[in-house]
């Protein structure tokens, strides 16, 4: 494995009732606060409520970023960022999905810097500080929950881009499985595609020597797919939320399961093109985007496919070579992702040929994409086209 270096400053307060300890959590912080949230689904299940609540309980004043959208705007962020300057807020509180994350996290580096805040989207600009932040998570995906990364959408420009930074990391994140019960079956199952493919990106790695680091990875697959359908068929199985939650939120917090290994991250550059032009879910894109990437650079090293299939799925060996165990591994990670009902094709979710060109030229935009296999933008287009 490779010399890491490892920091990690989010706390966690995993259970029920989670809510409950929300006030005492940001007393510290101030008592003007900038509460985040996105169209209304915390609205409908009383958590807003019950935050309010808390804060009023701390004497706090609250001014409101509402409407967040999935795949959040760059214009939405400024908005967060004006009304922090205008009351100057002290504590930033984000009460929802990766979306709502993300967009108080920009929020968050966007209201110290006197630039553009979509320069550090851009990578023009270094973060040096941020107002602090907590999070109730109410959607089991993105681990933005435990981790310094937002992604942005700068819709006019058609442009979906992120940023990571240890300032960015949540304070404090209150994660109730409770709380995902709402969450209705496409995103529960765009949730589990995005968790496992986070995995992935970390998973299939060139390092080697790296063997608690893939079991790490392994068992968190194994996971997701054995909760992702039960929590589809039965939403407030709680057993199957609260495995799932962890699941997301130690699939991607800074890279403690994948530490010392050098992580791929190619197919999030793609489907974020994807997204970027057609506002589709992130793990919809995902579902299409991953098997399609595995079948093209599987022969890169095929050991680590052929141990996919085995410990992922227990395919056994029988008469298959490597190149066959690969292959099955790869064809049970589209069946599975089908059978909780993710979509397979760009046709699927209403996307044609028109925009391949224009998404593989953005998406080496800073260079060629990943590390597994290094991809140009013929690599990426012809991936592209292959989802079609
Ligand atoms: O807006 P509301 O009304 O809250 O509804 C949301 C939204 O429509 C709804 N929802 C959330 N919690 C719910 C609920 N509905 C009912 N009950 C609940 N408890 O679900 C919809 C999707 O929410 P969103 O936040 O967009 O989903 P997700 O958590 O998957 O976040 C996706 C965004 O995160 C980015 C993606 O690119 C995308 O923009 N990512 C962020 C990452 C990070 N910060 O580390 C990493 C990821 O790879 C990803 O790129
Ligand atoms: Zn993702």
């Amino acid at each position: 494995m490779n010399s890491f270096r490892f920091h990690n400053p989010t706390k966690l307060i995993f259970g029920r009732h989670g809510v409950e300890q929300l006030g005492a959590q940001v007393a510290p912080y101030g008592t003007s606060i900038l509460l985040v949230y996105g169209g209304g689904s915390i609205r409908k299940s009383g958590l807003y409520d019950k935050v309010m609540e808390q804060l009023k309980g701390i004497g706090a004043a609250v001014q409101e970023l509402s409407g967040v959208e999935p795949n959040p705007r760059l214009t939405t962020v400024k908005r967060g960022i004006e009304l922090c300057r205008e009351h100057n807020v002290t504590f930033i509180l984000a009460v929802g999905g990766g979306s709502v994350i993300d967009a108080a996290k920009a929020v968050a580096v966007g209201v110290p810097y006197e630039g553009d805040v979509w320069d550090f989207c851009m990578h023009r600009a270094e973060i040096q500080e941020a107002l602090p932040l907590g999070t109730i998570l109410t959607l089991s995906a993105t681990g933005s929950e435990m981790n310094g990364n937002s992604v942005i959408t700068n819709w006019e420009e058609k442009q979906k881009r992120s940023f990571g930074s240890i300032h960015a990391y949540p304070q404090f994140s209150i994660l109730d499985p409770e709380l995902t019960f709402t969450v209705p079956a496409n995103q529960t199952a765009n949730g589990a595609v995005d968790i496992m493919s986070h995995v992935f990106e970390q998973y299939f790695s060139l390092t080697t020597n790296t063997p608690l680091q893939e079991r790490f990875c392994e068992s968190i697959l194994r996971t997701v797919v054995e909760n992702a359908p039960v929590a589809i068929k039965e939403p407030q199985n709680y057993e199957a939320r609260e495995n799932l939650m962890l699941c997301g939120t130690y699939a991607l917090n800074g890279g403690m399961i994948s530490v010392g290994m050098q992580n791929d991250w190619a197919s999030h550059g793609i489907e974020h093109e994807i997204s970027a032009i057609y506002d589709i879910a992130h793990g919809a894109g995902l579902s299409i985007v991953f098997p399609n990437w595995m079948r093209y650079v599987y022969k890169e090293r095929v050991d680590r496919f052929v141990q996919y299939a085995e410990r992922v799925w227990g395919i056994e060996r029988e008469d298959r070579s490597d190149e066959d165990m690969a292959i099955a591994g790869i064809e049970a990670t589209r069946a599975f992702f089908t059978s909780i009902g993710a979509p397979a094709t760009l046709k699927d979710v209403g996307i044609g040929a028109e925009s391949l060109d224009r998404m593989a030229e953005e998406a080496v935009r800073f260079g060629p994409i990943g590390s597994f296999k290094k991809l140009d933008k013929q690599d990426v287009k012809a991936i592209l086209e292959s989802c079609l």
